[in-house]
Order: structure tokens, then C-alpha cells, then sequence
């Protein structure tokens, strides 16, 4: 790995650019404004396109007719790095262990699109071109939605005319075994706040003759599940497209990703899930119900008897084709409405919403994605669906008309969204050699 190559990656994890946080926006400006300078010195021409939210980064080498088109997608924004106590190091503050650099954004996204990035300076250097033209957008809200991104897609669809997508922001199932997602997970959100009384009340003097806002919310939130730990919402089912047989073939004959790989990732002390499938259909190929965030009441040291007078939950549902965001999201705000308990009142906002994703595993983009993994890693491609949400993927197909090749460099025990996430510098460097090798192979 070339010093400067590190460098780089130590300088891009550096940024906190957590999109979600709007005392961080001026972190995301820093670290768009840093791509810009990144991608230029590489010999693309790239702009900062502001957007209401955090800036898009948009770059491109010099465009020739009759070559293919390329756009690599990736996106600079990460997660909140809470809880830090449990982080081993600071977590905007890289540190390299045992071949694998430790921070927030490493794996999710920072390391992936960093490795095509570097993969692009390197062709440049060496042959002082691409094979393809090439587009890089590079945005900082995809971690909360892709909301001002759909509008740049519209707003630059002529210009964004390409002829596929590739996108590193997925998991490989091991180690040294290249992954192609042909799927992915939508994603919807929605919040929920409970209020009973308009203030906390002495739960000696009240306690026994008002709703407590937290009871109703732990009694509504539990509505959400029946005991085969099925989703109970009315029709939360009725348009899941069934998982298809070559799949679950296909699917057993992985090299990897058996329960016990999936339980060593999780640090769960078990898996659970829907009654019915297997570990795998659950997390590929079902829709779940989650609940991301919970609170009210007192939460400080000691005890203080109170009846709070306020609750909230955020959850978000995973979705699954042919599933559609917007209908789930009524049917649940149905559900709960009806389910409320007497005493207190609920107030519901929906939050982002995003497509799940399917494309054909047998296309000739796939096929040529796939030559181009195995040259690289020197063994067969896993064809995997995904658990998790890349909102944008959709509307690549919607807006611009194109397909998306998901080529993974995550590995399972990556960390995404928890304390300690990593990123191994072996796939920083595969990803660069992965980058020339796809688009050699797109061109063709
Ligand atoms: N890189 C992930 C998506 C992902 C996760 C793909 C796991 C495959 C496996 C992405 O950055 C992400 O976390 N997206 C969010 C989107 C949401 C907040 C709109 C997600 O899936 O929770
Ligand atoms: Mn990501």
C-alpha cells in the first residue's frame, strides 16, 4: 500500500461527517470540499453541487463518443459514532491494527469509494486514461435518505446518461470472496411520540389514575410482532413476492454465511427471527419491523419517581419487492392508531423512505462485473441479495434507466453503524485493482 494512499484514507476518515447532525454540516462541507480537491488532482474535473442538505460531489474525466459510460456512486456521510465509550479509539481519529484501520466511515462508505478513486488515479497514471467515461457522485446524505439527491438525478439527467452504475457500499460473505448483491433491502421510517399528561407527575400522588406514557408506548410497540415474531400489522404481507427456488438454491451452495458465521457477526447471544425461514430469507428476502430508538422518562443516575408525561420510539421497516413504502407506512400508522391505548395521545411522522432493489443476475453488465471479481480475487463470485438499503439505487434505474452493479468490499465483521468499525487495508487494495479490472471489463 502506497504511503499516500493511507494518507489519503487517514484524511478522509478524519472529517466527523455525520449527516444526520446538523452541528456537523460544516464538517461535510470540509470533507466534500477535500473530495473536490482529491478528484481533481487525479485529473477529473469535478464540482461541489450544493443541495438544501450536505453538497453533492460531482466528477468526471473527459468524455469521448463511442466509449461506455460509467457512474460510480459512493457516498462520504456516515453514521453517529455513539455509543463512544465503547469504542476501543477515538473514532475520527484512524488508527491501524493487525492490517485493518479503525474509524467511523471506514468500511461505511470512505474505504469503498476511496479504493475506486485511487483505482481511477492509478489507471490515470499509468495509461493516462480511463477505458470508459466515467461519472463520480459522491453524496453526503445517504445515510439519512438520499433526500436531495433524486432532484440532482432530474435535474442532470442528460448529462448523467450512462450506461451502468457501480456502487461498493455492500458486504462480501468472507473474506477473499468476491460478492455481487443483485438485491437490497427499501427502507421507510416513522416516529412515534406518546403523550399523556402535559407535565411528569409524582408517581405516589398520580400513580394508578393516569396513563403513563411510557406503559402505552411499551404496550403499543409490542402490538408490532405476534409471538412467531411475525410483523402484526394488517397487510404488511399482502404484496411480499415470495423468495423464487433458484434462489434458495443458489443461496445454500455458498461457500459461506452459515448461522453460526452470521452469530459469530453479530455478537448476539443467539439468532431469533420470523418462524418459518431460514436466517438468510430473513435478512435477504423479508420485511421486518424495527424499533431504532427508545425513550422518556427519567434516564439519570439513581431512581426518581415519576410518571413521564412523554414517550418516543423511532422505528423504520425493512422492505422487501414488491412492497411500497408509502403503503406500509399508512397501514402501520393504521395499525397503531387502532391499537392505542386509552389515556394518552400519539403523534406519528413518517421519515425517509427508500426502494428495495432486485436486477438480474444474469445480465451482461453482471456477467462482465463478475469476470472482472474473479480475475481480481481469484475465486467465484457469491451472488447475494442484501439485508441493508442504498435508497438512490432505485431511482438510478427510475431516473437515468440504468441497472446497478452492487460490488461489495464490506466484510461481515466490518462494524457498519456500531463501535469500532474497520476496514481492512487488503480491500483497499483489491478495491483499486478491483476498480481497474470492472472498468476494463465495461468497456469491452
Ligand atoms: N452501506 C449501507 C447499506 C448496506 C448495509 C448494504 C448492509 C448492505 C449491507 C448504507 O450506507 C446504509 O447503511 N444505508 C442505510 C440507509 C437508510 C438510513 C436510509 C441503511 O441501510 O440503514
Ligand atoms: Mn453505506
Amino acid at each position: 500500500m502506497r504511503a499516500s494512499h493511507l494518507e489519503d484514507f487517514y484524511t478522509f476518515l478524519r472529517f466527523p461527517s455525520v449527516s444526520t447532525d446538523d452541528a456537523y454540516s460544516e464538517n461535510l462541507n470540509e470533507c466534500a470540499h477535500w473530495l473536490i480537491e482529491k478528484l481533481t488532482s487525479v485529473g477529473l474535473t469535478a464540482e461541489l453541487v450544493p443541495t438544501p442538505g450536505h453538497p453533492i460531489v460531482w466528477a468526471r474525466n473527459k468524455h469521448q463518443k463511442g466509449r461506455r459510460t460509467v457512474l460510480i456512486y459512493g457516498h462520504y456521510d456516515v453514521q453517529p459514532a455513539d455509543p463512544l465509550e465503547l469504542w476501543d479509539s477515538p473514532p475520527f481519529d484512524p488508527v491501524l491494527k493487525d492490517g485493518y484501520v479503525f474509524a467511523r466511515g471506514s468500511t461505511d462508505n470512505k474505504g469503498q469509494i476511496l479504493s475506486h478513486i485511487l483505482g481511477v488515479q492509478e489507471a490515470i497514471e499509468q495509461k493516462s486514461d480511463l477505458p470508459v467515461n466515467l461519472h463520480f457522485v459522491i453524496e453526503g446524505e445517504e445515510e439519512i435518505g438520499s433526500a436531495n439527491l433524486e432532484n440532482f438525478l432530474h435535474q442532470h439527467r442528460e448529462k448523467l446518461g450512462c450506461d451502468v452504475v457501480v456502487v461498493s457500499d455492500t458486504g462480501m460473505v468472507a473474506r477473499g470472496v468476491p460478492t455481487l448483491s443483485y438485491g437490497l433491502r427499501g427502507v421507510a421510517a416513522l416516529e412515534l411520540k406518546v403523550i399523556g399528561a402535559k407535565i411528569d407527575l409524582h408517581s405516589g400522588i398520580f400513580g394508578g389514575a393516569v396513563a403513563n406514557a411510557a406503559t402505552v408506548l411499551a404496550r403499543l410497540l409490542a402490538t408490532l410482532h405476534d409471538n412467531k415474531r411475525h410483523v402484526a400489522i394488517g397487510g404488511f404481507y399482502d404484496q411480499v413476492a415470495p423468495l423464487q427456488d433458484w434462489e434458495r438454491e443458489m443461496w445454500k451452495k455458498l461457500p459461506v454465511n452459515s448461522d453460526e458465521q452470521i452469530l459469530e457477526a453479530s455478537h448476539a447471544p443467539a439468532l431469533v427471527g420470523e418462524e418459518g425461514y431460514s436466517t438468510l430469507e430473513r435478512i435477504w428476502a423479508r420485511p421486518t419491523a424495527e424499533i431504532n430508538g427508545l425513550g422518556g422518562g427519567y434516564q439519570g443516575q439513581g431512581t426518581k419517581t415519576v410518571i413521564p408525561s412523554q414517550a418516543m420510539a423511532k422505528l423504520t421497516f425493512r422492505l422487501v419487492p414488491n412492497q411500497n413504502g408509502d403503503e406500509i407506512v399508512d397501514l402501520a400508522k393504521k395499525h397503531l392508531q387502532k391499537n392505542m391505548p386509552a389515556g394518552a395521545t400519539l403523534q406519528m411522522t413518517s421519515g425517509h423512505s427508500g426502494t428495495w432493489y432486485l436486477t438480474d443476475p444474469n445480465s451482461k453488465f453482471v456477467k462482465a462485473a463478475e469476470r472482472a471479481l474473479k480475475k481480481v480475487f481469484d475465486r467465484d463470485v457469491a451472488l447475494i441479495r442484501e439485508g441493508g438499503s442504498i435508497p438512490i439505487v432505485s431511482d438510478f434505474r427510475n431516473i437515468l434507466g440504468v441497472e446497478t452493479l452492487l460490488l461489495g468490499l464490506a466484510l461481515p465483521d466490518c462494524r457498519a453503524h456500531s463501535p469500532n468499525e474497520n476496514f481492512p487495508l487488503e480491500n483497499l487494495d483489491a478495491g483499486i485493482r478491483m476498480n481497474q479490472a470492472v472498468l476494463q471489463e465495461l468497456a469491452a
